[in-house]
Parts: structure tokens; sequence; C-alpha cells
């Protein structure tokens, strides 16, 4: 798997979230604590923009119809507000910090 220097550490306050283009993929890394995450940026339900949701502790909340995806495992731990929907889980992805840089295992 590449390694892919994404960003500064300076470019994701702790509690805060951005969106990536990472070699044609939409990501998202976050910043819990000090500690980095990445996961898939699109929400499997219906395409949200899952930085552009709320980032609760360690669950993105995607702005569209509300599912919860867990940061470490991309696991979804709450389905939309939509009757019958669904939203498959998502990948994460290896997050390393060199220096000042964050570099993404994709
Ligand atoms: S697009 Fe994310 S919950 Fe619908």
């Amino acid at each position: 798997m590449p390694k892919v220097k994404v960003a500064k550490m300076a470019d994701v306050q702790p509690g805060k979230m951005i969106g990536l283009d990472v070699m044609g993929k939409r990501m998202l890394l976050a910043n819990v604590g000090g500690k980095m995450f990445a996961m898939d940026g699109v929400c499997s339900h219906a395409g949200g923009h899952l930085w552009e949701g709320q980032l609760l502790g360690m669950t993105v909340k995607c702005p569209r119809h509300g599912s919860e995806f867990d940061l470490a495992t991309g696991k979804n731990t709450k389905k939309p507000f939509l009757p019958f929907a669904k939203a498959p889980d998502l990948r994460v992805y290896p997050v390393s910090v060199e220096g000042d840089d964050v570099v993404l295992d994709i």
C-alpha cells in the first residue's frame, strides 16, 4: 500500500475534520484529541460529504440523513433516519505522523 503525505498536523485542529482528495478518492481526516483518523469521506447511504457533518468524539455523523460511523473501525453505528435506509460500513486507513506531516497508508 502506498504511503501518501496528505496534510500538516496544523491543518486539522483537535475536534475538527477535513475532506481530502487522495489518489482520486474522497476521504476524511479527523483529529480526535490530537490523534488523527482517516476514513472514506463519502457516506455509503447516498453520498453525503461526511467531513461536512459532525464529529462527536469518535463518531462521524452524516450531514444528510444522520447516519453515524465509528472512526476507528468504519462501522455504521446508526442507520439513516429514513425508513428502511441502510448505510454499509466504510473503510478506515492507517494514519501516521512524520514530523509535521500526516501520512496515510492507502
Ligand atoms: S447520505 Fe449519509 S445518511 Fe444519507
